[in-house]
């Protein structure tokens, strides 16, 4: 058998993407709230253009999302149907803190969350939770200016601490901040943050990378002390970069975007910041406030095991070349003409999972866990609302067996795979319904409507069966 008899099969949401019930239980509003679907969508998250007054004019899609909030019961009930080990969800952070900094915990969301954990626990259920996933309480946004402000530290783990206290016992599996690396390309969406006339937004990035870090090194110790069964990991949209020749120019292009983006687990796993990013910092007149205490910090609180979400590759040129580009995962790269791309642009690559795996395991060496993987697509329903995904079931096939490979032949270790939005959710990027990852229909349009009804896939048997076999039947 390739993978280990432990081995976590699961399946990924968001708390912003999935539970709607915006205000529902006295939660407060977080920056994910204020993206609207369409044209602004990209220039908000890039923090390019305000909008911290809600604009009524435009359509929110995590107002109500899959309406999970209220469906929970029953889709919990689904996912141990498909025979899932893990849950991968995100807490809200105002659900538990409506203005983020409270004095005291709203015990509605605390308690939502609760019956969230003890019900995946009756299934056998382990939940895998992101205490931050594109989650800044928009009450410190307006108060601290977000992420750049130290301050926003002291509620981050005032707010870990609270959970890591309340669910001892009920959830083992923590990841500190989704997709940390997504704050340099959507620094509204990674960290709240909003860029004044004339501000130096390289400097405000990493001074905000720089807070985060020392966040979630003070989680981790945190969880540890709470709990010495509790293990930690951080969370980076990965993907390596390919050159887009062998010219050399291109190899070291591609080398030197790597850095840029495993710059963040760089700091999360070996606990100091690399020499490259010193010498960027040098280099472009960057100046942090990193006081001693802050690198003993990062040295003694580095992760227990290293995550990442994977949708594609990305390829890259050193060259002054025009060569066409396309998107995937908020990153844009050079279209790789050997591979064929989604619906939405982002290029389909399982061996570039492997090789990812393999770059990772070798500059870690820590354990690995996939924790986000999947196709967007448009479905056709029937009238039953059931759906014959073969192009789905394709796509993940050839990644688990990617990833089988990886650990089978080239000897990686890795904990577990969590499918993305494995009941259809609001996409990130699009704020659409219609670009579908799930393995469970949920009837909702991109305006919002539908039943909501819920409806297995036929990529679902197909998972209940991969998942039963430990991955030897795909
Ligand atoms: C990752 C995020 O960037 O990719 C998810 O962690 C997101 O929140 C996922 O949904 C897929 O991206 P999208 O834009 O297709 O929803």
């Amino acid at each position: 058998m390739a993978l280990p008899e432990n081995f976590l099969w699961g399946g990924a949401i968001a708390a912003n993407q999935a539970e709607g019930g915006m205000l529902a239980g006295n939660r407060g509003l977080s920056n994910i709230d204020l993206l609207p679907q369409g044209e602004h969508r990209m220039a908000i998250g890039k923090g390019l253009i305000s909008n911290l007054q809600r604009d009524e004019k435009y359509y929110y899609p995590s107002e109500k999302a899959i309406d999970m909030y209220n469906h929970y019961l029953d889709d919990i009930k689904l996912l141990a149907e498909m025979g899932l080990k893990v849950f991968r969800l995100s807490i809200s952070w105002t659900r538990i803190f409506p203005n983020g900094d409270d004095s005291q915990p709203n015990e509605e969301g605390l308690a939502f969350y609760e019956r969230i954990f003890k019900e995946l626990r009756k299934y056998h259920i382990e939940p895998l939770v992101t205490l931050a996933h594109f989650d800044v309480p928009v009450a410190l946004i307006k108060k601290y200016g977000a992420w750049r402000n130290r301050k926003m530290i002291d509620a981050y783990t005032n707010y870990a601490r609270t959970v890591f206290t309340r669910y001892k016992g009920l959830v083992k599996y923590w990841l500190t901040i989704n997709e940390i690396n997504i704050l340099l390309h959507q620094p509204f969406v990674g960290g709240g943050l909003i860029f004044g006339e004339g501000e130096n937004v390289a400097q405000l990035k990493y001074q905000v990378a720089h807070h985060q870090l020392l966040a979630s090194a003070l989680a981790t110790k945190i969880a540890h002390e709470i709990d010495s069964e509790n293990k930690v990991g951080c969370m980076l949209a990965g993907g390596s970069h390919y050159p887009y020749s062998c010219q050399p120019e291109d190899y070291l292009e591609a080398i030197h975007r790597d850095n840029g983006e495993y710059f963040f687990i760089d700091v999360q796993a070996r606990g100091y910041y690399p020499n490259y990013a010193l010498k960027k910092f040098e280099r472009e007149n960057i100046q942090i406030d990193i006081t001693q205490a802050d690198k003993e910090m990062l040295l003694a609180n580095t992760v227990d095991f290293v995550s990442f979400s994977y949708y594609c590759s990305r390829t890259v040129s050193g060259l002054d070349e025009n060569y066409a580009s396309t998107t995937g995962n908020l990153f844009k790269s050079i279209k790789n003409p050997y591979l064929k791309s989604t619906q939405w642009g982002w290029q389909i690559d399982p061996l570039g999972l492997r090789s990812s795996l393999n770059m990772l395991y070798n500059r870690y060496q820590k354990p690995l866990f996939i924790v986000e993987n999947g196709l967007g697509a448009k479905d056709e329903p029937d009238e039953q609302n059931y759906v014959v995904d073969d192009y789905r079931i394709e796509y993940t096939r050839q990644h688990i067996q990617a990833f089988k490979d990886a650990v089978e032949i080239d000897g990686v270790e890795l904990m577990g795979y969590t499918t993305w939005g494995i009941l259809d959710l609001v996409s990130a990027s699009t704020g659409q319904m219609s670009k579908r990852y799930g393995f469970i229909y949920v009837d909702c349009d991109d305006q919002g409507r539908g039943s909501l009804r819920r409806v297995p896939k036929k990529s679902f048997y197909w998972y209940q069966k991969v998942i039963a076999s430990n991955g030897e039947i795909l």
